[in-house]
């Protein structure tokens, strides 16, 4: 394959060349079986496109509005944990390479650059994207409360919550490989984790340990009222629970698998979008993640009721290989291919995307 990488698959192969199999195992890793995993990438391709042709398109764009912020795309960097593992800026060249091509940035709760830093680097750049903060719900409210100040301090536009992962999924390939931060590598804003205290026989340590002090809806409410922040949930697979969330006040929704991660055989999010789109109707912006590799899936992501969409994997390959500026490619290439795959349906924005491109009936 060329070194000069032209597409996302391109990115991919790049970046298994420059890791080490563990931090491969890491990256591209599913839980258990990965079915969810391949189920992601696999839906987007199998969902076919019925272009229409001759519609004018000139003055044709992809800006949107979202949160009150135009942007000049519908690109978001999901949050990934642990970026300097890939690469020794880690998350500070993501955010700079989103920021370069407006494309919207979440930073990790599991971030190994202080949010500090990050909101420092890119907030005054005019033609930057959103800048949002992913928070994983912490064993105090004290502790979660002081993670929000923080990024209310620094600037941040959003808080992301992920409610899909109270636990780490099974994940076969990082056990398989042990995988483990390089040295001088760590989650910045969380305490050094320490060892599981004793449990008695007979307990679980799952259920009454780690779970204790896991959120549900009652945090939600309370947690929507500690803020003057945006409040988006992320992980939402099931209708009812998006408009649970609407219901408590939360300003979006993201439809995720977690990228196959958390369960596996969870059905692909292009498969679960038209019925979460159906309980959000429009009422907040709803965002799509998982296996998103071509402007094409991008288009059929928004055909289907999304707003925007997240990119994980590709940006952390386009990290691995060639730091911030094979994030920006992988941006730049992703939002090149939506251009074009706009042009040959026959939309002139973003609005023109309904699910009449994906019949002919
Ligand atoms: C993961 C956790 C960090 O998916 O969200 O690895």
């Amino acid at each position: 394959m060329s070194t000069h990488p032209v597409n996302l698959s391109d990115h991919e192969s790049l970046a298994r060349a420059a890791l080490d199999a563990a931090t491969w195992a890491y990256v591209q890793g599913g839980a258990a079986d990965g079915l969810t995993l391949q189920a992601n990438q696999a839906a987007w391709q199998q969902l076919p496109l019925y272009p229409r042709v001759l519609r004018p398109l000139a003055g044709g764009h992809t800006r949107l509005t979202l949160l009150g912020r135009e942007l000049a795309h519908p690109l978001i960097v999901a949050p990934m944990a642990h970026q300097r593992a890939l690469h020794p800026q880690g998350e500070a060249a993501t955010a700079l390479a989103a920021a370069a091509q407006g494309a919207g940035f979440v930073l990790s709760t599991q971030s190994n650059v202080p949010m500090e830093n990050i909101a420092q680097l890119v907030q005054q750049d005019a033609g930057r994207g959103p800048l949002w903060f992913q928070l994983y719900w912490q064993p105090s409210r004290d502790t979660t409360l002081s993670l929000i100040h923080r990024a209310e301090a620094a600037g941040f536009d959003a808080l992301v919550l992920s409610v899909d992962a109270p636990v780490a999924g099974v994940r076969d390939a990082e056990r398989r490989h042990g995988f483990k931060l390089p040295a001088g590598v760590s989650a910045v804003h969380l305490p050094p984790t320490t060892a599981p205290a004793e449990w008695a026989p007979g307990q679980s340590r799952l259920f009454d340990q780690l779970l204790l002090s896991a959120p549900d809806w009652d945090d939600i409410a309370w947690l929507r009222e500690q803020t003057r922040l945006p409040l988006l949930l992320k992980g939402i697979t099931h209708p009812e629970d998006a408009r649970q969330a609407m219901a408590l006040g939360a300003n979006g929704v993201v439809l995720s698998n977690h990228g196959g991660r958390t369960l596996d055989t969870v059905p692909a999010t292009a498969q679960l979008l038209p019925a979460v789109a159906r309980a959000v109707a429009g009422r907040v912006p709803l965002i799509v993640d998982g296996g998103i590799r071509r402007g094409t899936d991008v288009l059929k992501a928004l055909a289907l009721g999304a707003s925007a969409v997240m990119v994980g994997r590709p940006v952390l390959h386009g990290l691995a290989h060639n730091g911030a500026l094979g994030v920006a490619q992988v941006l730049r290439q992703l939002r090149d291919e939506l251009e074009v795959a706009m042009a040959l349906c026959g939309c002139r924005t973003l609005g023109d995307a309904s699910p009449a491109l994906l019949t002919n009936a």
